[in-house]
């Protein structure tokens, strides 16, 4: 069985975690290909909620080895504490693997993605102030940390200082903020070299060899399609490839070995953070998506903006992915409206567009062309089948699918791991 990938196809926090969690009883590896820490994934078992932000969401289910691939930018602290955290629920965390070229999120970094969006002001993006940013930054560069350079104190203290060097000019200059000490900061990931060292790997080898012996590989992307560096709503993205071509660089696995692309679709929109967002809400849908679907921020805990479905969005995720599956969820969020609008265009000064338009000053000015689809008022937060759904809940689907470019295989009907209506098996 070749790989997967699954991957946000709007701005984030489409489900991803529940849609990975659920799928990874049955396969043998989730990785995580890109991103860190600015990740929240939240997959609830049972009575038992988890929010996993640096951890594949993988790591719940017992038959499954969970990976941090070389594309991922890792937090030591945030890592060992989320780790902890799980032990102390009674998660088994032994597999886990982290690619050793893995790029490290120093503290300095943390502290200059605060900075910087402090100095940027109204024209700030937004960030989750992980340090994510500065440190691919480091890493495009070249005087990024890697994980296996905690393992040399030689060359750890070389590429510290040679970090330092440039950033406390900034910082100091710049920023007006005190000189960080190579020093400490060397001691601070030596500390952290030790516990980490179980897991560390060389996951490249790993997973070709495991494809090579026909185990499932699923690659769990953070972000989505719309924050990605790329093909995203720059410069109000992420910095790195939530998009399918990201797990290929963020692994070490090649583009033949992926079969099957799925890309996560919330039934609405929501985005946090700055950035143009055409079918955001500012009435009393808006805020009741946000209080019905619990759209609040699992790692900053800022309100996330919501807004009906946009069918260009999906279009182009569809597109840039090469997606072969949709999976759409909290349908279950939209019972109980009249009427559903969908946005199936936009007018751009006075003309209709159908595709998403490549220059950002046309994206700014893109307005919803909608079209008004009947609702439903049934609780379906226990359908097992398509069938159980209210016949406008299905034809709901049905439109979206249509408007969007790729068959929906299966519908969350809630958060819980068995909510889900399957359509078409994933594997
Ligand atoms: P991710 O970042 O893509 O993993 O998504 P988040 O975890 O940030 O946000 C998705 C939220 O929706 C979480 O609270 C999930 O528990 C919840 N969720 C996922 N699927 C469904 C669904 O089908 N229905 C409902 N009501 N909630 C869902
Ligand atoms: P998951 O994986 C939603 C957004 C931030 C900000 C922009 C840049 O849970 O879907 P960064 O800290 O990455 O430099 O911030 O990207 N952002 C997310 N929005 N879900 C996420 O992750 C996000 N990760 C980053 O809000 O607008
Ligand atoms: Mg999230």
């Amino acid at each position: 069985m070749p790989a997967l990938v699954l991957l946000g196809a709007q701005w984030g926090d489409e489900g991803k975690g529940k849609a990975t969690d659920l799928l990874g009883g049955s396969v043998d590896y989730v990785v995580r290909y890109q991103g860190g820490n600015n990740a929240g994934h939240t997959v609830v078992v049972g009575d038992q909620k988890y929010a996993l932000h640096l951890l594949p969401s993988g790591i719940l289910s017992p038959g499954c080895t969970p990976v941090i691939g070389n594309g991922v930018v890792v937090d030591p602290s945030v890592l060992l504490s989320e780790l902890s955290g799980l032990n102390e629920r009674g998660v088994d965390t032994s597999k886990l693997l982290i690619s050793g070229n893995a790029h490290i999120i120093t503290p300095y970094n943390v502290t200059v993605d605060k900075v910087t969006e402090r100095f940027l002001g109204k024209r700030k993006i937004g960030t989750t102030g992980r340090g994510i940013g500065p440190t691919y930054a480091d890493k495009i560069n070249r005087v990024g940390i890697r994980v296996q350079d905690l393992y040399d104190e030689s060359i750890l203290t070389q590429k510290v200082e040679a970090a330092l060097d440039v950033k406390n000019q900034i910082l100091t200059k710049l920023y007006n903020r005190r000189a960080i000490a190579a020093g400490q900061v060397v001691e601070e990931l030596l500390d952290y070299a030790e516990k980490l060292r179980p897991y560390v790997a060389d996951t490249v080898l790993v997973l070709n060899q495991a494809l090579d012996e026909d185990k499932v590989v699923l690659f769990e992307g953070g972000q989505g399609t719309l924050l990605d560096i790329d093909h995203g709503t720059y410069p109000f993205v992420t910095s790195s490839n939530p998009t399918a071509g990201g797990a290929c660089t963020g692994t070490g696995v090649g583009p033949t070995r992926i079969s099957r692309v799925i890309g996560i679709l919330k039934a609405y929109t929501t985005r946090v953070g700055a950035g143009p967002f055409p079918t955001e809400l500012f009435d009393e849908d808006g805020e009741a998506l946000r209080r019905i679907g619990g759209e609040r921020g699992v790692t900053t805990g800022r309100d996330r903006r919501c807004g009906w479905f946009d069918a260009v969005i999906a279009r182009y995720a569809t597109r840039v992915n090469g997606l072969t599956d949709f999976f759409l969820t909290k349908l279950d969020v939209l019972t109980g409206w009249e009427e559903i609008p969908v946005c199936v265009a936009y007018e751009i000064d006075g003309r209709r567009v159908d595709e998403l338009p490549y220059s950002q000053t046309d994206f700014h000015h893109a307005k919803p062309v909608y079209e008004t689809l009947p609702g439903w008022s049934e609780d379906i937060t226990g359908a097992k089948t398509f069938a159980d759904l209210p016949k406008n809940a299905q034809n709901y689907v049905k439109a979206l699918e249509e408007m969007s470019g790729a068959p929906i295989s299966a519908i969350g009907v809630g958060p819980g791991r068995d909510q889900t209506i399957e359509i078409n098996s994933f594997l």
